[in-house]
């Protein structure tokens, strides 16, 4: 399996990495063709993946990912040679403006493409990945897709018209999660804790809740019932956390992820 990557910037090394964690692509099956700075080169000496410079080397490859920002997406597809479209190589975009219909306005609407919104957990195989399809794709061609992406994740295919809003809560919410776990280590070291401790502890908190939920299928609030004795510690910190709009804080901050 040879995958292709063009771009190695935040999310596109986040993929790359993600797929040599999972152990199920060595790095010679890596391709990456960089951008005008060297911070694909840089990237390449640390993990060993091949530098891709001839576009007509893309012949030999099973799966393009473009991990570009949105104005470099057309140019791109434009530029693929024509041995690479003939030959239906699938394309994953994850460049968030640029839908399915501008990607086949250029390869044809037959070609196989899809758009996905990853989050940076995908590096260590963790991550939440949405994806869309073009309306005409094989059945084959989605699953040799999902099964692709599968390594970096859990995958979800969505609506293109959702991607959005599956961005901001599942792309956008690691940084508004990193904050929670700066803020909650600083109130444990207010109270005593080592930092590295308190850190640890609420990652590992939020790791075990997360998987409560998942493997219970819990709702939030039967989750939270549980935890909340009556007069106990924990619901006067819940009142707390009313008290200062937490649940509005956060529905404000996915809002304004979405606003322009
Ligand atoms: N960051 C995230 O968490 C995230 C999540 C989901 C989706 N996205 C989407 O992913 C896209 C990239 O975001 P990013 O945060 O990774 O941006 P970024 O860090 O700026 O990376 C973009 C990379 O694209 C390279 N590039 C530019 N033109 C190229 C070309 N013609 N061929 C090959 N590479 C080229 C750039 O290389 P040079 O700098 O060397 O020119 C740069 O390293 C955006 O559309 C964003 O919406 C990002």
């Amino acid at each position: 399996m040879k995958i292709a990557f063009f771009g190695a910037g935040q999310i596109g090394s986040a993929l790359i990495k993600g797929m040599l964690h999972s152990n199920r692509i060595s790095a010679s099956e890596i391709y990456v063709k960089g951008g005008h700075s060297q911070t694909a080169a840089n990237l390449q000496k640390e993990l060993g993946f091949q530098l891709l410079t001839n576009l007509n080397d893309l012949f030999e490859m099973d799966l393009l990912v473009i991990a570009t920002n949105n104005n470099n997406v057309l140019p791109i597809l434009k530029s693929l040679p024509k041995t690479v479209l003939d030959k239906k190589i699938p394309i994953v975009s994850v460049a968030g403006g640029i839908n399915l219909i501008e990607m086949t306005s250029v390869v044809g609407a037959d070609y196989p493409v899809a758009h996905c919104i990853p989050n940076t957990p995908v590096q260590v195989g963790a991550g939440v990945l949405g994806v869309s399809f073009t309306k005409n794709i094989q059945p084959e061609e989605k699953e040799f897709i999902l099964k692709s992406l599968s390594p970096l994740g859990a995958v979800y295919e969505v609506a293109e018209d959702d991607l959005g809003i599956v961005g901001s809560i599942a792309g956008c919410t690691p940084a508004f999660v990193a904050m929670l776990i700066e803020s909650l280590g600083d109130a444990g070291v207010l109270h005593g804790l080592k930092r590295d401790l308190a850190y640890e502890l609420v990652e590992q908190m939020l790791q075990g809740t997360a998987t409560l939920a998942l493997e219970n299928k819990l709702h939030p609030a039967v989750l939270k019932d549980g935890v909340t004795s009556p007069g106990g510690s924990t619901i006067r910190g819940v009142a707390a956390l009313e008290a200062n709009n937490f649940r509005h804080a956060l529905i404000a901050a996915i809002d304004a992820t979405m606003s322009e």
